[in-house]
């Protein structure tokens, strides 16, 4: 059920039902998160329980701010901290060592947890809420199945878990893809997942460079290979090789769509073509829709030009890619 996020009696009510142990989905910047309170198990378990999601496999504690965050951590490592202090409340989400006894069934029962103080006013106005019921953080996961493409508008959480669900509309995600995770924890930052904010701007505000994620992180979704998986199977294509492929397309191939930044000429006249923006934040802003869109249209086959190379695209690509590996 939609529930305006703007509404101080929504989201009163969303808070009360929260400090009851039930579930709530709400707008972030990012994407749409199905929220339960972090220091409830059984209330977190419904999360695992609803998405269909191995329970190893951890979630991000959402905080108000900085101040909440540090009962949830042993301790800040200080470029944890100089992350906060840049990008708090922001897409970045950042894993410190778990304080002992903390949020364990959202941590999956690992050692570190993850944390993210986003910056949407309706996800902003719900931790303030929550915080007055005694709930000091909320997990969340993104409101999707297991596997699934993350949700970017409200009506997206409906068609996954049904309208008995309440779901904070906050409208279309500014961003759309999610929070770039960095890892804290260990002796150097580690990025785990890309997101809009490049990896430059990470290492700037850290202070040093970022290795790249290896196998002792735990598994979890995000860093599956397949992931973010529409319905219709994802084809990802180098230019040449997507306008050759285009090119030798005869007749009009009813269940094909063509997702790319260029246009072949030639192109078999009625098939059906979305245009990827040139710029990587707007290409971010709608990837998720545009799958779910085609996914609704029927169309069985995605061909998808690669975006081009460089660190803006990394999100982009590394989304794009995971939706591809199924
Ligand atoms: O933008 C976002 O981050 C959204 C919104 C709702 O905040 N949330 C989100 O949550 O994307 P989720 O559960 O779909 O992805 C969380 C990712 C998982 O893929 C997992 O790899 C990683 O966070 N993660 C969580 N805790 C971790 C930990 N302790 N160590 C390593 N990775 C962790
Ligand atoms: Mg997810």
């Amino acid at each position: 059920m939609r529930l305006d996020g703007h509404d101080p009696a929504a989201i009163e009510s969303a808070a009360e039902r929260l400090a009851a142990g039930e579930l709530v989905a709400f707008a972030t910047e990012t994407v749409y998160g199905l929220g339960a309170r972090a220091d409830d198990d059984a209330a977190v378990d419904k999360i695992f329980a609803a998405k269909g999601r191995p329970r190893g496999h951890p979630l991000i504690v959402h905080v108000v701010d900085r101040g909440a965050a540090i009962p949830f951590a042993a301790r800040i490592p200080p470029i944890a901290a100089r992350l906060m202090d840049e990008f708090w409340p922001g897409p970045l989400t950042v894993i410190v060592p778990r304080a002992s006894g903390m949020a364990t069934a959202a941590a999956g029962g690992h050692a570190t947890l993850a944390l993210r103080a986003p910056a949407h006013p309706v996800a902003h106005a719900l931790l303030v809420a929550a915080q007055r019921h005694g709930v000091t953080g909320i997990a969340a996961p993104s409101a999707n199945r297991f596997g699934r493409v993350s949700p970017t508008l409200a009506q997206h959480v409906v068609d996954e878990f049904g309208e008995a669900l309440p779901v904070l509309d906050g409208g279309p995600c500014r961003i759309g893809i999610e929070s770039s995770i960095v890892d804290c924890s260990g002796p150097r930052p580690m990025l785990l997942r890309p997101g809009v904010l490049t990896q430059a701007r990470i290492e700037a505000a850290a202070g040093e460079p970022l290795a790249a994620a290896d196998d002792s992180a735990p598994q979890a979704p995000g860093t599956l290979e397949a992931h973010y998986a529409p319905h219709a199977k994802v084809r990802l294509m180098a230019t040449s090789m997507l306008h050759t492929a285009l090119q030798m397309l005869g007749g009009q191939p009813m269940r094909l769509a063509v997702y790319s930044r260029t246009v072949p000429s030639g192109m078999a006249p009625g098939l059906r073509h979305r245009r990827m923006p040139a710029r990587p934040e707007q290409a971010a802003h709608e990837l998720f829709s545009v799958l779910r869109e085609l996914d609704d249209e029927g169309v069985q086959l995605i061909w998808v030009e690669e975006p081009p190379p460089g660190p803006d695209w990394d999100g982009v690509r590394d989304r794009l890619t995971r939706a591809a590996a199924t």
